[in-house]
């Protein structure tokens, strides 16, 4: 069973949505107390009535992860309200799908500012409270695509890699402080995150490769939180493409050959 999450407190960023409301509602059903950023009111407060509707505490706080001061009041919240953090969920991510060549330069920035500044962002200002306490548990949303890009989220993949180097970074530099790291990189996940990509513009896409529900990736990251481990693989034979891609790399370049073709609907090289 490992850890109990009574009365816990986890603060989850991009708890409006997807992975994020299903992490927050995944958390309260496990009897933590749950303190929800994201920008948008209506849908935070929605999900909070009903994580009280079901018995849970919940907390909205509208929080843009890309202003460092709006993710330090988030944690401020949740230290004034229950007096301590013990988790950190920095879930709270944007993609965009195009070719690199074709990504404009204020779409990168805006990826870097909400999918690695947020979750710096979010993880400096929780990390005083755990070094106080001396205890805690950073979990960091990343994704498959943080281990191996794809045509089509070249910039989207980069940001994902960064967290994965951030967080493998803080693992060695927290050692022996009590607060452990762990990275989550899910496969293609049914939500809202394709519609909101293709509303910046770039690529409509779906999916590709095996799809699984928020509510999956929800159960892996409670289960994380329970035995905190390194690194979360929520489909595990997507490790057959991580250990093909550090072992062979051309043999991945093959493989993800498909994509580019039904993404970017390029022939492949070869004979006519
Ligand atoms: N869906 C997938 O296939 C997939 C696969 C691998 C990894 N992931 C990762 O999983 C995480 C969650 O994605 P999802 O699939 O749940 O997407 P989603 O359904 O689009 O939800 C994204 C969440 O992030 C929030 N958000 C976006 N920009 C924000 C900002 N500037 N400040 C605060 N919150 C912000 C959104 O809330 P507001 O709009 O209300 O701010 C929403 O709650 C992301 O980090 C993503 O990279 C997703």
């Amino acid at each position: 069973m490992g850890r109990d999450l009574r009365g816990k407190v986890a603060v989850i960023t991009g708890a409006s949505a997807g992975i994020g409301k299903a992490t927050a509602e995944a958390f309260a059903r496990a009897g933590s107390r749950v303190v929800l950023g994201a920008r948008r009111h209506d849908r935070l407060e929605r999900v909070a009535e009903g994580i009280r509707a079901s018995g849970g505490e919940a907390l909205p706080v509208v929080t843009d992860v890309a202003e460092a001061g709006q993710v330090e009041g988030l944690v401020g919240r949740a230290v004034a309200a229950y007096g301590r953090l013990d988790l950190l969920v920095a879930n709270a991510g944007i993609g965009y799908f195009a070719r690199v060549e074709e990504t404009p330069l204020e779409v990168v920035e805006r990826l870097w500012q909400v999918n690695v500044l947020g979750t710096l962002h979010a993880i400096r200002a929780a990390l005083p409270v755990m070094r106080r306490q001396g205890a805690g548990l950073l979990i960091v949303v990343s994704s498959v695509s943080g281990k191996r890009g794809s045509p089509g989220s070249g910039l989207y993949a980069a940001t994902k890699f960064a967290q994965v180097g951030l967080c493998e970074a803080l693992r060695v530099e927290l050692a022996g402080s009590g607060i452990a790291v762990s990275v989550v990189l899910p496969v293609g996940t049914s939500t809202e995150f394709f519609e909101a990509a293709a509303a910046q513009g770039g690529l409509r896409v779906e999916p590709m490769g095996p799809v699984q529900t928020a509510e999956r990736v929800a159960a892996a990251i409670v289960r994380c939180a329970r035995r905190p481990r390194p690194e979360v693989l929520v489909y595990p034979p997507a490790r057959l493409l991580v250990i093909l891609n550090a072992l062979a790399p051309r043999l991945a370049d093959a493989l993800l050959l498909r994509f580019r073709r039904r993404l970017l609907g390029d022939r492949l090289p070869g004979p006519p």
